[in-house]
């Protein structure tokens, strides 16, 4: 039986008929295709793990939350409805094509044109230095341990004392040598590493919920 959730996808607290989610597979699939080491994914996360990754999202006070890699948005709706008025809800996101997407279907995201290893200079451009939480879907076990580090390092640095870093990896790829590795630099970089897995995502996703920077 076809029901409502069958035939309409929720974006932005909005039911949107199928042939926006048509449009958005088609705008990430088209880039992952010609860009398959930036995207490492050949479609956008379930709502699944948009619904757990938007727990940690703060409901009160003006929080400051940066997604880095948002992509086509298929988890900036689920953070947008948890956010209070007057939040701020960035994504930082280097690809041409997925930033037009989402200027245009999120237009309440401020999205930068941008690379999330220059995550530090593009805050300080936003005249942003505090963050509440910082959300990654980038493909983590493919960059190198460098690339990894620095980002790490800048994450952990802009977090308010209770904030949060999300990272989102699939969960074959914790057993590759970067998705090890990665590992390894969340343990050596915070002093909480919580990890969930959403198994409602083809393939399941492995969520690593970090507090408390070390060092
Ligand atoms: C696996 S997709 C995730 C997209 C979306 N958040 C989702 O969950 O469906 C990874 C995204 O990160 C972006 N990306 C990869 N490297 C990046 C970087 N260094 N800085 C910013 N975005 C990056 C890609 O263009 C892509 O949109």
């Amino acid at each position: 039986m076809t029901t409502q959730q069958d035939r309409h996808t929720p974006l932005n607290g909005r039911w949107l008929p199928d042939t926006a989610k048509f449009g958005e597979y088609r705008t990430f699939f088209s880039t992952a295709v010609r860009n398959p080491s930036m995207v490492g994914a050949a479609t956008p996360t379930s709502g699944a793990v948009a619904a757990t990754v938007a727990q940690v999202v703060p409901t009160t006070g003006r929080p400051v939350v940066v997604e880095l890699g948002p992509g086509t948005g298929s988890l900036s709706g689920a953070i947008h409805d948890r956010l209070p008025a007057h939040a701020r809800h960035i994504g930082i996101e280097l690809g041409d094509d997925l930033v037009q997407h989402l200027r245009r279907h999120q237009p309440w995201m401020e999205t930068v044109h941008g690379n999330a290893e220059n995550l530090h200079t593009l805050l300080t451009g936003l005249d942003i230095d505090k963050v509440d939480a910082v959300i990654s879907s980038i493909p983590w076990s493919l960059l190198t341990e460098e690339v990894q580090q620095n980002i790490l390092r800048q994450a952990a640095h802009v977090l308010t004392p209770h904030g949060s870093f999300t990272a989102l990896t699939y969960l074959p790829a914790q057993h590759s040598a970067g998705g090890r590795r990665f590992h390894r630099r969340l343990k050596a970089t915070f002093d909480e590493v919580i990890t969930h897995t959403t198994w409602r995502n083809l393939p399941p996703i492995m969520h690593y919920i970090c507090r408390r920077p070390l060092g």
